[in-house]
């Protein structure tokens, strides 16, 4: 159940702090001490109360001085090693790490990187349907219908903390087209999936995806020139109407997924003319031409009707290339920096940490979370952990958030639930 304040907003943050609350202090129950000194802990506290007063301080602090303390637990007995067990002399060590590791209490007290649902944002994909439709690559993931699948959906993420998504559309074979024209129809799948989730939860955060790849009849992110090269500037003009159509529809930060050249400040540029300064750009900035996109594919039926992605996606053997995207869309005006695919990618997601002061994100591709799902099904991984370990490794790189599709699972462990 989301609490809901007097103005009737619904405040998932809240109630996930309280939800954490509860779970970290079922976690930290000290282990009951025994009964002996237990009984001198009640006749001290019912002293202090005033209920009845036994000795004064002066008393005890006398009887400890003449010699006389009183009863505490035993010293605890040393634990006996297996037998077989090496007699050895202790190495002489001037630091043992595993000290700080002692125990779950210490090992919490010296975490240095954690994770908290408002880091996630939840990609969701949504199409014309009423009903929610499951994508075979995917387990766990629907089309949703973007009327009230979406809706929902959105509920269940925002009751444990989750108050960001990305959309991305299928759109029906018969509106795409060479030049993705549909991509800015203010009418569109997504426009309308925007509206009306605004109209529910207006602060929600609500991202979008800025490419041709959904709305092309050759599944590029670009248009595609009879040659076959992917037409860079010309593809940015509809990107530009892309974009002002999502924020004209209410969108809080349009992200450019396409890697075409200058899109950002063009971007920048057509938000602001248009009067939405406030609208952010999220930049795909260090997108690889990757093979685990393909369950992406599979869910949007978006596969390239011919060759790769390699004439704008970025050379997965490249690092110091990365650094070019950083400039570039630092300086065209991006407000967070994105690295996709994420675990592969792990070093790069700390260069850009080290290079930029603005946010990074990361994305958690549909393959790597397929993979776990894959392995998880087939009792090969324990799912819950592989996935939460994943996500703290991405942040601990450096991301600051992370797009995943484990996002509403992944919260709803966090806040102890099943
Ligand atoms: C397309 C786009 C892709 C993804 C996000 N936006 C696929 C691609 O570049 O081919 C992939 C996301 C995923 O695999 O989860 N602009």
């Amino acid at each position: 159940m989301a609490l809901l304040l007097p103005g009737g907003i619904a405040t998932p943050g809240l109630v996930w702090k309280q939800r954490r609350r509860a779970s970290i202090c079922k976690a930290s129950a000290a282990p009951s001490p025994d009964p002996a000194w237990r009984t001198n802990v009640v006749s001290e506290r019912a002293a202090r109360s005033g209920v009845e007063i036994s000795r004064s301080i002066e008393e005890c602090e006398a009887a400890v001085v003449s010699g006389n303390p009183p009863e505490a637990p035993p010293v605890p007995a040393k634990p006996k090693a297996p037998q077989g067990t090496p007699l050895v002399t202790p190495l002489r060590l001037s630091s043992r790490p595993r000290r700080n590791r002692k125990s779950a209490a210490l090992r919490a007290a010296f975490q240095e990187t954690t994770l908290t649902p408002a880091n996630f944002i939840l990609p969701l994909f949504i199409h014309e349907g009423e009903q929610d439709s499951p994508i075979g690559a995917m387990p766990g993931c629907f089309r949703l219908g973007w009327k009230h699948g979406l809706v929902d959906e959105v509920y269940k993420a925002r009751d444990v903390g989750v108050n960001s998504v990305v959309l991305f559309p299928k759109i029906p074979d018969a509106l795409k087209s060479a030049t993705g024209d549909e991509a800015y129809n203010p009418n569109g799948l997504v426009p309308r999936a925007i509206r009306i989730l605004k109209d529910k939860y207006p602060d929600l955060v609500i991202y979008t995806d800025v490419a041709l790849d959904p709305y092309s009849s050759d599944g590029h992110d670009g248009i595609v020139r009879e040659d076959g090269v992917i037409m860079n500037d010309e593809t940015v003009h509809q990107l530009c109407k892309q974009a002002v159509a999502q924020a004209e529809a209410g969108a809080d930060v349009v992200s450019p997924s396409d890697m075409m050249d200058g899109r950002v400040g063009a971007i920048r540029t057509a938000l602001d003319e248009a009067g939405y300064h406030d609208v952010s750009i999220m930049a795909y900035t260090a997108k690889y031409a990757s093979a685990f996109y393909g369950p992406f594919r599979e869910a949007l039926d978006s596969n390239p009707r011919f060759g790769d992605k390699k004439t704008y996606q970025m050379n997965p053997g490249n690092y110091r290339e990365a650094l070019l995207e950083v400039h570039a869309d630092e300086s065209e005006g991006a407000d967070i920096l994105m690295v996709k695919p994420a675990m592969p990618y792990l070093d790069v997601i700390r260069l850009l940490r080290d290079t930029s002061a603005l946010p990074i994100s990361a994305y958690q591709v549909s393959g790597e979370y397929s993979m776990i799902k894959a392995a998880a099904s087939q009792g090969m991984l324990d799912e819950k952990k592989a996935v939460l370990e994943s996500l703290l490794c991405i942040k601990r790189a450096g991301a600051d958030v992370i797009l995943t599709y484990a996002a509403l699972q992944a919260a709803r462990w966090l806040c102890g639930e099943k």
